[in-house]
């Protein structure tokens, strides 16, 4: 058995990121809303740059208008990642893309995306739970916004809480409040820091937003003591190699610090981003991975038991999931 058949944990991954071209195409067809220059000739999305990306990955979402909308996308995702042997996922979902953030809305968004997660359980045998995240370049007022959803919502559905975006705009201690509003309600943290920014991002995620995992954060190997200060406190990276490749951060899997963060006793875990976007799935993932680093299915083992303790859900389907990854 090739490592690319394991059962796999996925905690990284943006639902909107998620959406396959032709889904986006097909929802543009259906509202008669024009989408050209978002795609290249071959159908797959058009990029340049990450500011590029996310204003492409912003416009696709103007499709996505309805929770009739969301539900069908779930459905999609969920499908495609069971196809790619994910047990386990949680998936970053934002009130600003459902509903604008009002609360009424979102409830309704919400209800759709859970109609189709139960669905998809029961036919692929995929659990998925959510994590609300903001997104960064649309300020602390917004985030708010997001954080009042995530408490009014949280459970054992919705179970963290977080934040994407560009890293260049504002600083992560802009976000307190949201993110103290969402700790509060009883929500774990997490939010993307050392993608973009250099390893004081990461510390300034740790230290002022008490993250538990953080997104990314792979730019933490510049520094030794942020390294030390990851492991003491117990900190998860959710690392995504094949986003970081392709958006230019690393030229190949092989440069790529994840084995250097790992050896260092870094708590790491593997995850897409945005699948469609960069051109991978979570079987290429563990696929590049061990052809990069010579891991065998014991590594990817560890990696998905770090993976599994990490994991926001509640403490049932841990163990459930668990059994999961024992009987492939
Ligand atoms: N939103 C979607 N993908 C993202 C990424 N890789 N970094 C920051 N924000 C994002
Ligand atoms: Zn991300």
């Amino acid at each position: 058995m090739s490592v690319a058949d394991l059962p796999k944990i996925e905690l990284h991954l943006h639902h909107e990121g998620a959406a396959p071209p032709a889904f986006i195409r097909q929802l543009a067809h259906e509202k008669r809303i024009d989408l050209s220059g978002l795609f290249k000739p071959d159908g797959r999305y058009d990029f340049r740059d990450f500011a590029h990306f996310l204003s492409v990955y912003e416009a696709a979402c103007e499709v996505l208008k309805s929770p009739e909308d969301f539900r069908r996308l779930t459905l999609a995702i969920l499908e495609e990642s069971a196809a790619n042997g994910v047990v386990y996922s949680e998936t970053f979902l934002s009130p600003d893309f459902c509903g604008g953030g009002d609360l009424q809305a979102w409830c309704d968004y919400l209800a759709a995306i859970q109609d189709a997660a139960v669905e998809a359980e029961r036919k692929f045998d995929i659990t998925l739970r959510g994590v609300i995240t903001c997104v960064r370049h649309f300020g602390p007022e917004k985030a708010k916004a997001s954080a009042r959803c995530a408490a009014e919502t949280a459970g054992d559905w919705i179970t963290g809480f977080g934040m994407g975006g560009n890293e260049s705009v504002g600083a992560q201690g802009d976000f307190k409040w949201a993110f103290d509003c969402a700790r509060e309600a009883g929500l774990r943290l997490t939010t993307h820091a050392g993608e973009f920014g250099g390893p004081e991002s990461v510390r300034d995620a740790i230290r002022d937003l008490g993250v538990e995992r953080v997104g990314h954060g792979v730019r933490a190997i510049e520094d030794p003591d942020l390294i030390r200060e990851i492991v003491d406190r117990d900190v998860t990276l959710e690392v995504c190699p094949g986003s970081n490749v392709v958006l230019g951060l690393y030229p190949e899997f092989a440069a790529h610090p994840i084995a250097r963060l790992r050896e260092a006793g870094v708590k790491v875990t593997v995850s897409t981003d945005d699948p469609p976007f960069f051109h991978t799935t979570m079987r290429r993932e563990y696929e590049m991975l061990a052809q990069a680093f010579g891991w065998g299915a014991e590594d990817f083992a560890a990696l998905n038991d770090t993976a599994l303790n990490a994991a926001f859900c509640d403490e049932e389907t841990r163990a459930r999931v668990k059994t999961r990854l024992e009987t492939p």
